[in-house]
């Protein structure tokens, strides 16, 4: 197939940019990512034009000035803490999700805190007419202040309106239903989103505004995803969660003012989102009680520690061949981690079904998990209960060693914030400050002696 020299290739997940078609992406291996779209010729001189860095010198850091920019509160403790201590003046920030997830009804009720405390906020809406914006917003409380509204998708229609305005904050709800003149292709596609973006940015920059951007997640569909945008913002955040679980975590993807992998953890509520100020309390609660298989482990979001429930079955099998399942956790670490026990401890486990799951509908990679993944099976293979009161982490090693783990004393001290009297932990994890009022600390090295503690 022959193509005209003016159009490139982008890839819709990752923005990567080739001359050729392929089936897949080159650089994120996404299948069926790259779409054809013009190249941004006559688009790309008109963004630089209002770069205030086009005349730009080397200058010295002794000669750049701090303007003295203080950040303020987006009304939720736990946001501000993602976001590095607050919201800075003249930042962007991209918030990605799943549709239906809360993205809108976090910014609105984030809207809400900052009209009230006196800023000017305005929210720009290309999905949703205005009485739908006043039904949700009737939701979630009284509203007070100079917060205002916009239904458009006229990306220089809502550059001039910000021109105009100036507010300290805006929300631009989501940038995939935005178009550009400039950019002569259906809003969604890639250059459709870059454009705006990079418009927006120049702006926001120029003016100082706050922007928060809404980019959908989409598995396939026709639109350009959010990744596409990560390194052109300076924050961004992730909504994750079940959908239909009531709980949602905020993670700090990436942020140029503070340390990113922080997490957040709200509940969706019939009266908006509810921030959880002591998320492992809330992920154990209702756990049973003297169950075998169940293990609560320790594992770290960013710097904030976070206790859960691991649980293991392990049944025997209909068809003489075991099946693995695992929720929660890969399912090749599980996979690894029975064969470990089948032969480190000699246990047959081949004709019995495993079944491993975190509880809470978390996605987690943290290594220190695996000792408790063993010793849930373990003790849902014996029919003992693991004492309700340890709390177990360690990563596993091929041979059965347990490994150290880093932070093992945010682990420890988080345990005995929630009254957990006992911990199990790697012996190389052992050390003096690590000890916390009325803790038993029991350092192991293998597996043979974590279970024998059974
Ligand atoms: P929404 O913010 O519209 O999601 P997004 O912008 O990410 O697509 O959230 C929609 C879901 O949240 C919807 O299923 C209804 C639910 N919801 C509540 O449970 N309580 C509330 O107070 C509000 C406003 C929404
Ligand atoms: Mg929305």
């Amino acid at each position: 197939m022959a193509k005209s020299s003016n159009t490139i290739f982008f890839c819709k997940e990752c923005g990567y940019e080739s001359s050729k078609w392929s089936g897949f992406c080159p650089a994120c291996s996404t299948p069926n990512s790259m779409v054809e779209a013009p190249k941004a010729g006559s688009g790309r001189g008109r963004l630089n034009s209002g770069n205030p860095l086009s005349q730009a010198r080397p200058v010295s850091l002794s000669e750049i000035q701090n303007e003295n920019q203080t950040r303020f509160s987006t009304g939720f403790e736990e946001l501000d803490r993602v976001l590095g201590g607050g919201l800075l003046p003249g930042s962007l920030v991209l918030t990605g999700g799943d549709p239906g997830i809360g993205k809108s009804t976090l910014l609105l009720q984030m809207c809400r805190h900052m009209a009230l405390s006196g800023r000017k906020v305005l929210y720009v809406s290309g999905e949703e007419s205005l009485s739908q914006l006043k039904l949700r917003a009737v939701r979630l409380g009284e509203f007070e202040g100079d917060l205002r509204f916009l239904c458009e998708t006229d990306m220089d229609r809502i550059l001039e309106i910000l021109k105009e305005e100036v507010p300290a904050v805006a929300v631009i709800d989501s940038i995939q239903t935005m178009a550009a003149q400039s950019a002569a292709s259906a809003p969604g596609s890639v250059t459709q989103v870059r454009e705006c973006t990079n418009m927006i940015l120049n702006t926001a920059k120029s003016l100082g505004i706050s922007v928060f951007i809404v980019g959908h997640v989409t598995k396939d569909g026709a639109v350009a995803g959010p990744k596409l945008l990560e390194h052109m913002v300076d924050t961004v955040l992730y909504f994750e969660g079940d959908r239909h679980a009531s709980y949602r975590i905020l993670r700090g993807v990436k942020n140029r003012f503070g340390a990113s992998g922080e997490i957040a953890v709200f509940e969706m509520l019939g009266s908006g989102l509810k921030e959880i100020p002591n998320p492992s309390a809330y992920m154990l609660s209702g756990r049973p009680e003297n169950a075998s298989g169940s293990v609560i482990s320790c594992i770290m979001e960013g710097t904030r520690p976070l206790l859960l429930e691991v649980q293991a079955l392990l049944a025997p099998s209909a068809y003489g061949q075991g099946r693995r399942t695992a929720t929660g956790v890969d399912h090749n670490r599980v996979a690894l981690l029975l064969a470990v026990l089948e032969k480190r401890l000699s246990l047959g486990l081949s004709d019995f079904d495993a079944f491993v799951n975190v509880t809470g509908g978390l996605k987690l990679s943290d290594p220190a998990l695996d000792l408790a993944v063993v010793m849930a099976l373990y003790s849902s293979h014996k029919n003992k209960s693991v004492p309700d009161n340890l709390m177990v982490f360690g990563e596993v090693g091929l041979s059965g060693e347990v490994r150290s783990v880093q932070l093992a004393k945010e682990r420890v001290q988080e345990a005995a914030r929630l009254g957990f009297t006992a911990c199990l932990l790697p012996k190389s994890s052992l050390s003096a400050d690590l000890n916390a009022r009325g803790m038993k600390l029991i350092g192991v090295s293998s597996i043979q002696e974590a279970v024998s503690i059974l």
